[in-house]
């Protein structure tokens, strides 16, 4: 697929087929994630791909803090993805202080574009996602057991879509750019 076309076309998908993506799928999905820009190349970030449906039925009633389209996009999920990203990198100097004023938030940033990265990735592959931000991490990283250096940035569901909704409408470029 076309760099432009991929940029363009890809939506988040909230309804997914019964169809399963395999661990081949998997593996070249995060081979692909894994050429995501990040902070002086720390590759901080984690993909924790959750197949188990007794864990992704905790996951979406126990953890998605009672949003009810977070939970039925779960439940309806071959697969959900849990990024997560190493703690106290992002951000730093070696000797552990922070190199600019924005402290902490590079690690987010770099979350972010990994996100993306794997969700324009899985468009290439033709599967479809969602980002998730509406969830309890306290709640998500004692169900998972996710190592304490690490934070859980986002939730991403993951499968074969129903359908490609339309676009929501996008501002225009006059609001969004400008010259100096
Ligand atoms: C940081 C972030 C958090 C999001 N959280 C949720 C969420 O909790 N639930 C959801 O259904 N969609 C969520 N979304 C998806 C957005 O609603 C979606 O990207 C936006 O409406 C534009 O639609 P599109 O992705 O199809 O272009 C999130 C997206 C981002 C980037």
């Amino acid at each position: 697929m076309e760099a432009k076309e991929c940029i363009k076309t890809r939506r988040s998908i909230r309804k997914f087929t019964n169809d399963k993506v395999t661990k081949e799928e998997f593996e070249e999905l995060i081979a692909l994630s894994s050429f995501a820009p990040s902070w002086k190349n720390s590759q901080t970030s984690r993909y924790t791909v959750v197949l188990d449906e007794e864990i992704k039925e905790k996951i979406a009633k126990e953890c998605m803090m009672n949003h009810k389209g977070n939970e039925n996009t779960i439940l309806g999920a071959p697969a959900i993805i849990i990024l997560t990203t190493v703690n106290s990198r992002s951000g730093y100097e070696r000797d552990g202080s922070f190199t600019t004023s924005k402290e902490t938030h590079w690690q987010s940033f770099d979350a972010g574009i990994a996100a993306q990265t794997l969700c324009l990735a899985a468009h290439t592959l033709g599967l479809g996602t969602v980002i998730m931000g509406i969830y309890d991490e306290e709640n998500v990283a004692e169900v998972l057991n996710i190592p304490e250096e690490q934070s859980v940035s986002a939730i991403i569901a993951i499968g074969h879509p129903v359908e490609i909704p339309d676009a929501p409408k996008r501002k225009e470029v006059e609001t969004l750019l400008a010259y100096k």
